[in-house]
């Protein structure tokens, strides 16, 4: 094989990644935050929101500083619960989207990532 040549076809990876349960969605109240932390590192990876019965899944870092967003456990929203918020330095994010409209990362976006919901009502991250 020569330089710069792969055994793969491009955009395939040899890592898979197997979902991993977060929650039952019934736990996601409507307008709660919860944050969790999938791969036991010892504090929350991931946030997810519930609104209006859709589920957004964030990392939980925010785009200033990439630090964590809540103060303490599960408080991602702001006190109307209308936004996502980073108590760092107040910046705030679109519930839907994860672009900040307040704060000093305005325009940026939290990272959102692949979830799903089975048939049982277990919320999955990919
Ligand atoms: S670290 Fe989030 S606003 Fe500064």
């Amino acid at each position: 094989m020569g330089p710069g040549r792969s055994a793969r076809p491009r955009g395939t990876s040899l890592i898979r990644h197997t979902p991993v349960t977060l929650c039952h969605i019934d736990e996601l109240p409507d307008g709660q935050s919860c944050g969790f932390d999938p791969h036991h590192c010892g504090q929350d990876s991931v946030l997810v929101v519930r609104r209006g019965g859709q589920v957004h899944v964030y990392r939980n870092a925010c785009p200033h500083h990439d630090t964590p967003l809540a103060w303490r456990k599960d408080a991602y929203l702001n006190a109307a619960r209308d936004r996502i918020i980073c108590f760092a330095h107040g910046a705030q994010f679109e519930i839907e989207t994860g672009r900040c409209v307040l704060g000093p990362c305005l325009g940026q976006c939290l990272a959102a990532l692949p979830f799903f919901v089975d048939e049982e009502g277990k919320l999955l991250l990919l």
